[in-house]
């Protein structure tokens, strides 16, 4: 079922980067509603993953601000962006390389289980709940 459109939840106001005396990223404003699909084109080196990495904390640009469901923001936190519910992929694979298909998909989960040391020690049943249904 197609969902409304609905209010602005990402606010992307006059962001620019610089790495040095490269401009990645001039200026640049847009924003996502509720339920919007938006996709950012461009050649290759037009600075798109930059602005991704801008929105998901990892770079901090030199102007602007970004706002999230009406919290305005001049650099994003990492750990608090996934929290608010903001998630990426990547352009390539990022695989943890010897860990099994199910540890990679559950180090996506991290953010979402509900445990500590001592109940993944003893695979507590929330902690292997968690693991067959990811499976
Ligand atoms: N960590 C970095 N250090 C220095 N320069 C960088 C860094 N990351 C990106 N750049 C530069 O910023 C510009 C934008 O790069 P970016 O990777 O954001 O482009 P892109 O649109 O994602 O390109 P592609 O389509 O190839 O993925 C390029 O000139 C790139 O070389
Ligand atoms: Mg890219």
């Amino acid at each position: 079922m197609t969902k409304k459109i609905g209010d602005v939840i990402l606010d992307v106001n006059n962001i620019s980067l610089r790495f040095g005396g490269v401009k990645a990223l001039t200026d640049i404003s847009f924003n996502v509603r509720e339920h919007e699909v938006r996709a950012i084109i461009g050649p290759n080196g037009a600075g798109k993953s930059s602005m991704l990495n801008c929105i998901n904390g990892v770079y901090e640009p030199q102007e602007g601000s970004i706002s999230f469901r009406g919290q305005t923001f001049s650099h994003m936190n990492s750990r608090q962006v996934a929290e608010m519910g903001i998630a990426r992929t990547f352009q390539n694979l990022a695989l943890f390389k010897g860990m099994s298909v199910i540890d990679n998909i559950m180090t996506g989960r991290n953010l979402r289980i509900k445990s500590n040391l001592f109940m993944q020690a003893l695979s507590s049943s929330s902690v292997a709940a968690l693991a067959s249904a990811s499976a």
